[in-house]
């Protein structure tokens, strides 16, 4: 990849994943897959696709083996898929994938409800798991889940937050996403984060932001982490997400939103906005409710 210019930031689409993962009806897998190939046909280059997780935990992307199979992988696309251990990373083998995330949190009791482990737990049954897929050659993510509050423990540290990002960047990720899993940071919160792993020595290329937009918040949260120097943000077409683990938790910050926001703030970022809302309105089709994100109601500003 070429090197980001100070204006370029990368939208990370997660809509297929963490949209769509906590949706009760089960969605067929035809409509999973137009909903990827409108999402690259809008201009996203990283469309995290699906999980390999166990189809108890989340049953609704128990359909991931199948998915990747049929998925057409545009060229220049990046379809990172959420693997928790070693039968997560067999099954993305087996499905040919070359970019995957490894997922754990700030908070112990988040991480035994969300993966049944320790984080320490997590991070030694990751380590092997990267080490493979580095050794592949394949493009890998860390999360560090409730990095901004804990739906079970409430205030979260920034040194807890720095402690497990560290340790996953001494992993070998290319890069952590810093996550407000039940969408509760302000701006004051991310700039607390964000200083501490700055401070800790991670640079900003290393770290991406993954807001929830459940308080109204997340788009302020952005523009923090914007002026700071972050530039790769999650977010979810059509603003749909949450964790089945999380409880509370609403949508993710909407792509469509962030889109826009960034369009206003002079940033690149690759993505047609008409294009996107034609993604977004499949999803609305899809689970079969109005949209809810703003952009999404109001379209994008056409000047007279
Ligand atoms: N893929 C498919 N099935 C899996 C699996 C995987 N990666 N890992 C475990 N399983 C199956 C096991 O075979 C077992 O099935 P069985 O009950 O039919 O025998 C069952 O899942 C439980 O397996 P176990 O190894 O005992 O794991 P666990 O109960 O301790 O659960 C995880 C651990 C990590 C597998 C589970 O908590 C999980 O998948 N969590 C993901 C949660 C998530 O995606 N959250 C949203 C993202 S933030
Ligand atoms: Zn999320």
């Amino acid at each position: 990849m070429r090197p980001m210019a100070d204006r370029d930031v990368r939208v990370y689409e997660v809509g297929p994943r963490d949209g769509l993962q906590n949706e009760k009806k089960p969605i067929a897998t035809a409509a999973k897959l137009r909903f990827l190939s409108l999402l690259a046909d809008a201009g996203l280059r990283e469309i995290e696709a699906t999980s390999f997780v166990s189809p108890q935990a989340i049953p609704q992307l128990a359909d991931a083996d199948e998915l990747m199979a049929s998925l057409e992988r545009r060229p220049k696309v990046r379809y990172p898929v959420l693997v928790p251990n070693d039968r997560g990373l067999a099954r993305a083998e087996a499905a040919g994938v070359d970019a995957i995330c490894v997922f754990t949190a700030a908070s112990e009791p988040f991480t035994r409800a969300n993966i049944n482990m320790t984080i320490a737990e997590s991070i030694a049954t990751f380590r092997p798991i990267i080490e493979r897929a580095r050794g592949q050659g394949w493009w890998t993510r860390g999360y560090v889940s409730t990095a901004f509050g804990c739906p079970y423990q409430g205030e979260v540290s920034e040194a807890a937050v720095v402690a497990v990002a560290q340790q996953l960047i001494e992993l070998g990720v290319d890069e952590v996403s810093i996550s407000d899993t039940i969408g509760v940071a302000g701006p004051a919160d991310v700039r607390r984060v964000v200083r501490a792993l700055l401070g800790a020595g991670i640079g900003p290329d290393r770290l991406a932001m993954h807001f929830h937009d459940t308080r109204g918040t997340a788009l302020a949260n952005v523009s923090t982490a914007l002026e700071l120097g972050i530039r790769c943000f999650d977010a979810s077409t059509g603003g749909t997400g949450g964790c089945p683990f999380a409880p509370g938790a609403a949508g993710n910050l909407a792509t469509e939103d962030l889109v826009y926001l960034l369009d206003r703030e002079g940033m690149a970022h690759g993505i047609d906005l008409d294009a996107l809302l034609v993604a977004a309105h499949h999803v609305s089709d899809t689970l079969g409710r109005p949209l809810a994100t703003k952009v999404g109601q109001a379209g994008g500003w056409r000047v007279p």
